[in-house]
Parts: C-alpha cells; sequence; structure tokens
C-alpha cells in the first residue's frame, strides 16, 4: 500500500479545503510546506491548474499529470484516424470498449481521441484521483465542448470484481498490467511508469483480470505487454507489434 509512502503537499491558501479532502480520502498526512523530517517519498500536489505526482527529484520540476494532449504525430482533429497496432487490435467495427486498466489514461485517451466508446476502470485511489482531474480538464478543452463530447466514465473499482457485474457489457476489454521489469534501466519506461511500479507494485492478478475480461466482452479482449513477455492467456488469436510491445487479442 501507499500509506507511509504519499503525502499531500498544498503550499498556499487557495486549494486548502480540497486538499484537506484529498488528504482524508486517501488517508495520508497533509502538509503545507516540507521539512528535514518529512519521511514521505511522495507528494501529491496542485500546480499549473492540474493534480500532480511528484517525488523528492521531481519537487522543483515540473512532477506527473494524466497528459490530456494528443500524443506525438496523432491528428489533432476529433475522431483522429484509427491507424497504428492498438487501432488494429480494436479493429474498424468494434464500437464500445471498456479499459479495465486506465493508469495514467494514456491508452484511454488514444483510444477516446480515435472515437470509440470508452468506459474506464482504475483501482489505485491515487491514480483515480489522477484520471478525475485530468478527464475533468479535458471536459473543459475548446475542441471537447464544441464537438458536445462525453469525457470517458470513470469508475473507481477493481475490475476483477466489477467486469462480470456490468449490464451493458462491452464488445471490447482491453488490460494493460503491469509486468515485472525485465529491461536494463537505461532502457526502462518512462518516469510515469517507473514511479507508478515503485507505487503499487507489479499487478499480479492479471490471469484474474484476464477471466473476468473473458467472460464479459462480447467480442475481444486486447492484453498490451511488453514484447519479452509471454501471453498471460496462451497463444493468442492475433498479435500485433508495436515498439517494444504487443497487443495480444484474444476472441471472446
Ligand atoms: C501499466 S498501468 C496502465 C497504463 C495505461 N494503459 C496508460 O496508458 O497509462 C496499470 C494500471 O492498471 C491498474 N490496474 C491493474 N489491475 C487492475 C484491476 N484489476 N482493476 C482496476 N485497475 C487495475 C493499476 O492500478 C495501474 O494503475
Amino acid at each position: 500500500m501507499y500509506q507511509g509512502k504519499l503525502a499531500i503537499l498544498c503550499q498556499q491558501q487557495d486549494g486548502l479545503d480540497e486538499a484537506i479532502s484529498l488528504a482524508k480520502n486517501l488517508d495520508v498526512p497533509l502538509y503545507q510546506e516540507l521539512s528535514q523530517s518529512t519521511s514521505e517519498l511522495y507528494f501529491l500536489t496542485w500546480r499549473e491548474g492540474c493534480l500532480k505526482l511528484l517525488d523528492r527529484e521531481l519537487l522543483k520540476k515540473g512532477g506527473l499529470s494524466v497528459d490530456i494532449e494528443p500524443r506525438y504525430g496523432e491528428q489533432h482533429s476529433w475522431p483522429a484516424p484509427k491507424k497504428g497496432a492498438l487501432a488494429q487490435a480494436i479493429g474498424r467495427k468494434t464500437k464500445t470498449i471498456v479499459d479495465a486498466t486506465t493508469g495514467w489514461g494514456q491508452d484511454s485517451l488514444h483510444i477516446f481521441r480515435m472515437g470509440y466508446s470508452l468506459r474506464c476502470i482504475e483501482r489505485s485511489p491515487i491514480m483515480y484521483e489522477l484520471l478525475k482531474d485530468g478527464f475533468k480538464r479535458l471536459s473543459n478543452k475548446e475542441w471537447v465542448l464544441q464537438l458536445s463530447l462525453n469525457t470517458p466514465e470513470l469508475f473507481f473499482a477493481n475490475a476483477c470484481d466489477v467486469l462480470v457485474a456490468l449490464e451493458d457489457k462491452p464488445e471490447c476489454i482491453y488490460i494493460d498490467p503491469m509486468f515485472p521489469t525485465k529491461r536494463k534501466k537505461s532502457a526502462l519506461a518512462k518516469k510515469s511508469m517507473t514511479v507508478l511500479r515503485d507505487l503499487l507494485g507489479d499487478d499480479e492478478d492479471k490471469e484474474q483480470l484476464f477471466a473476468a475480461a473473458a467472460k464479459t466482452a462480447t467480442k475481444k479482449v486486447i492484453v498490451k505487454c511488453p514484447d519479452y513477455a509471454e501471453s498471460i492467456a496462451g497463444k493468442p488469436d492475433e498479435s500485433f507489434k508495436s515498439k517494444l510491445l504487443r497487443y495480444d487479442v484474444y476472441l471472446t
């Protein structure tokens, strides 16, 4: 668990009420300034209009937040073209998707921008708070308002528990659990993923999550995994490769 590792930092009077309620929700201390004796390694704080996660190294830098801007090279219009390995794995005919492991929301936001109908699940209270903040910022974006788009619905839950109970079953369930890393440090994924791994650990219940997803999705389950990892549910029906990773597709 993250208790003992995380605190809320609120260095200005403005926003103190929100900080108090976040500290209460997450059951972690709230600091208005940092002292030598502060033992936590991670902090949630508001900067530049975003909720950010910082470690001590990032305290003087920007911090990590849910990035709602299109990825490099992605078309800045909605819906963006359905291209690339993830879009191939989802398929053009699929309409409804549940992202069962939303994390920093980067895959979810890519899926949303391609025009799919998306619901998102996240079980970590920290990531849920960061996602809520990101999706709220997204809902205020000019292009989202102009096109009257609904941002993805976000659920705070363990997907293993809620997927099978969904009344409105999605065609596709997307899962991107945390795998143990095998790469050398220099080749490690982005800082955001290193922090996530350190705070939350590997997702040990991937097989259980896959089983729930396979029972629920009406068409397919997509599992994103590092290129070195074995498929989590035997030989997939299809597999699409991208740089350093794979999308394994299981038809249900
Ligand atoms: C590797 S990250 C996902 C990254 C994400 N695809 C992105 O683009 O930012 C895995 C996330 O899934 C969440 N997660 C793992 N298993 C879950 C489950 N059974 N239910 C809900 N969330 C889960 C973890 O808490 C973590 O935030």
